[in-house]
Order: structure tokens, then C-alpha cells, then sequence
């Protein structure tokens, strides 16, 4: 199992790195950025666990090196957002950067998996399947925006009501995008079940839809969430691993192409939005099957959603147009 890390050296790349590198399941970590790899990988690779770890800048053919041969591709490359910026306002510069990374992965690695944390979210994974679709190797069930930290949130702030001693036994859906308003926590569908104090729902919500904002708020203007977001972004990687070695069962709310996916063609119908963030069962081959929670979604939940298909169709436009028209 090969992982490469992209934007390895940065503020999520390098706790992640080390999560992977800590990982039983990884034989070889490779970290790829435009600065300092070579002494994160040095740092790292003094840890006694079974993954080799190298580091490689662009220079030397550093992209081929880092990617041939990997078996899932972690992107946490491109600036991260200060007080006062939406996710959108990072498109200029993080849509090229995760255009530029992915056609490396058509080139060298273009059957690996593709876990894409660069925000804007919502818009860099459709930017990502143009790239590997105009490549002719796009595999709508191995590319995956990672929403992993909005689900995260939602288990930590929900247990603050329910005094749950473990946040993260509690699932619970949490779909559509990965900013604002385009973010809905289905509470009604939590398993266990959790009783929200009715005064208490619009305020939690609303925590799980801007907790990123209190993040960034609080570094003051140093960035935004990286600790976070390592944990989350190995949560996920590690559930792909191991539904790519054959556990069954791993069912995880992640960013997809719908109409690649079973079971999506009627979740796409339904919400208007081809890619869209919802549970989906991890296998082999990737994002196998698609559940379509939308529709038990209450009334509560389906005002919520309204409001995420008119932001979500629009950033979703807006990165296919990236590729499709070039700036
Ligand atoms: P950072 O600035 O600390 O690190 C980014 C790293 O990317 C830097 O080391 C930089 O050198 C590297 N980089 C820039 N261009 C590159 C290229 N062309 N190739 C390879 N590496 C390149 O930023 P941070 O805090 O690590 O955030 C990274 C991204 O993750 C941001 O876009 C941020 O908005 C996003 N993010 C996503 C979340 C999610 O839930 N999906 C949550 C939090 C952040």
C-alpha cells in the first residue's frame, strides 16, 4: 500500500504524514510538495513503524518519483483560508494547483485513488474529474472530496447536548458539500438516536455549518483548521485502506460523482446535483454503492438542503468551467 501525501510540508499535510506514518496499514509514504519534503520525510522517517517514507520537491522529475505506483493520493495542497474568506475565495489559486497535482496522477498513478481535501471542496473535485476524465482514466468510484471533518464536527457538538462519553460512536449523515449552507447534518437519521432540545437545533446546526469559521477565527489570520483535519483526512484514508483490503461494511459520507456511482442516478435526480456529499459503502473498488438519505430527510432538513442545491450547483458549474473554458 502506497500513499502519497501532496502539500506534505504544510499545516495538514504534515500531521497527516505522520498519522500515515504511524499507520500498521501503509508500507510506503511519499510526500510531495514544493517546499521542505525532504526534511519532513527525514523527520518522519526516524519513527520506528514498517512504512518507508520519501520525500521529493518538483525538481529531478520529483512529481514521477513521488507518484508512480501509488495506491491512494491525499491532496491537502493550496492556501488555506484568513478571517473574513469564504472557501470560494480561494478558487483562484487552489484550482490550479489541484489541476496541475491531478494531471500528474493521470500521468504516473491514474488508477489511484483520489482523496481531495484542497478547498474550495465543492468545486475542486468536479475540477479533478474533468482532468481525469479529459485524460480518459476517470473513475467516478475512486475519486472522493473529503467531507470527513464536517461529520467530525457534527459528532463532537452533538455530544455536548447528548453527554456522550465516546462523540464518535454516534453516526451521523452529514451530506451535500463542504462549505456554509451547502452543509447539512441530517440529526434526524444520528444512530443512536439523540434528542436535540428544539431550541438547541438551529444553533447546532449552524456550529457543524460554520465550526471551520471559529477555527479561523481563533488562529487569527495564521490559517485555518489543520490538527483537525489531518485526524479527519486519516480517518478517511484509513476506511478506504481497509475496504481496499477487503473489510466489509465501511459505509462513510464522502463528496462523489453521483452518476459513477450506484444507486446515485436517483440521489442526482433528486437533489439537481451531480456531485454531492452522502453516505456511501466502501469496497474494493472503491465508492460502491450510494444510500440515498435525502429522501427521509424531515421538513426541517429539507429547507436546510434547499438552500445547499442552490450555493452547491453553482460551485459545482463553476470548477467543470475551470477546465472546460480555461481562464
Ligand atoms: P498550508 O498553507 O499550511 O499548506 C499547504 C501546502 O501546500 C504548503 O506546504 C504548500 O507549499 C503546498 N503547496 C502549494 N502549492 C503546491 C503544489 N503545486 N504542489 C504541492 N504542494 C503545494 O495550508 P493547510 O492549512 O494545510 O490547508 C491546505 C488546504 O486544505 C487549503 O486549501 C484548506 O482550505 C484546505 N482545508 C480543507 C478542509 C476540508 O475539510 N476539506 C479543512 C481545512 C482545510
Amino acid at each position: 500500500m502506497k500513499v502519497a501525501v501532496l502539500g506534505a510540508a504544510g499545516g495538514i499535510g504534515q500531521p497527516l504524514s505522520l498519522l500515515c506514518k504511524a499507520s500498521p496499514l501503509i508500507d510506503e509514504l511519499s510526500l510531495y510538495d514544493v517546499v521542505n519534503t525532504p526534511g519532513v520525510a527525514a523527520d518522519l522517517s526516524h519513527i520506528s513503524t514498517p512504512a518507508v517514507v520519501a520525500g521529493y520537491l518538483p525538481k529531478d522529475d520529483g512529481m514521477k518519483h513521488a507518484f508512480t505506483g501509488c495506491d491512494v493520493v491525499i491532496i491537502p495542497a493550496g492556501i488555506p483560508r484568513k478571517p473574513g474568506m469564504t472557501r470560494d475565495d480561494l478558487f483562484k489559486i487552489n484550482a490550479g494547483i489541484v489541476r496541475d497535482l491531478v494531471k500528474g496522477v493521470t500521468e504516473y498513478c491514474p488508477k489511484a485513488f483520489v482523496l481531495i481535501i484542497s478547498n474550495p471542496v465543492n468545486s475542486t473535485v468536479p475540477i479533478a474529474a474533468e482532468v481525469l476524465k479529459a485524460a480518459g482514466v476517470f473513475d467516478p468510484k475512486k475519486l472522493f472530496g473529503v467531507t470527513t471533518l464536517d461529520v467530525v464536527r457534527a459528532e463532537t457538538f452533538v455530544a455536548t447536548l447528548s453527554g456522550a462519553k465516546n462523540p464518535s460512536k454516534t453516526t451521523i449523515p452529514v451530506i451535500g458539500g463542504h462549505s456554509g449552507q451547502t452543509i447539512v447534518p441530517l440529526f434526524s437519521q444520528a444512530n443512536p438516536k439523540v434528542d436535540i432540545p428544539a431550541d438547541k437545533l438551529d444553533g447546532l446546526v449552524y456550529r457543524v455549518q460554520f465550526g471551520g469559521d471559529e477555527v479561523v477565527k481563533a488562529k487569527d489570520g495564521t490559517g485555518s483548521a489543520t490538527l483537525s483535519m489531518a485526524y479527519a483526512g486519516f480517518r478517511f484514508a484509513e476506511k478506504i485502506i481497509k475496504a481496499v483490503k477487503g473489510e466489509a461494511g465501511i459505509i462513510e459520507p464522502t463528496y462523489v460523482y453521483l452518476p459513477g456511482i450506484a444507486g446515485g442516478d436517483a440521489i442526482a435526480k433528486e437533489t439537481g446535483c451531480e456531485y454531492f456529499s452522502i453516505p456511501v459503502e466502501l469496497g474494493p473498488t472503491g465508492a460502491e454503492k450510494a444510500f440515498n438519505v435525502v429522501s427521509n430527510a424531515n421538513d426541517q432538513e429539507k429547507k436546510l438542503l434547499e438552500g445547499c442545491y442552490a450555493d452547491l450547483k453553482g460551485n459545482i458549474e463553476k470548477g467543470i468551467d475551470f477546465i472546460k473554458n480555461p481562464p
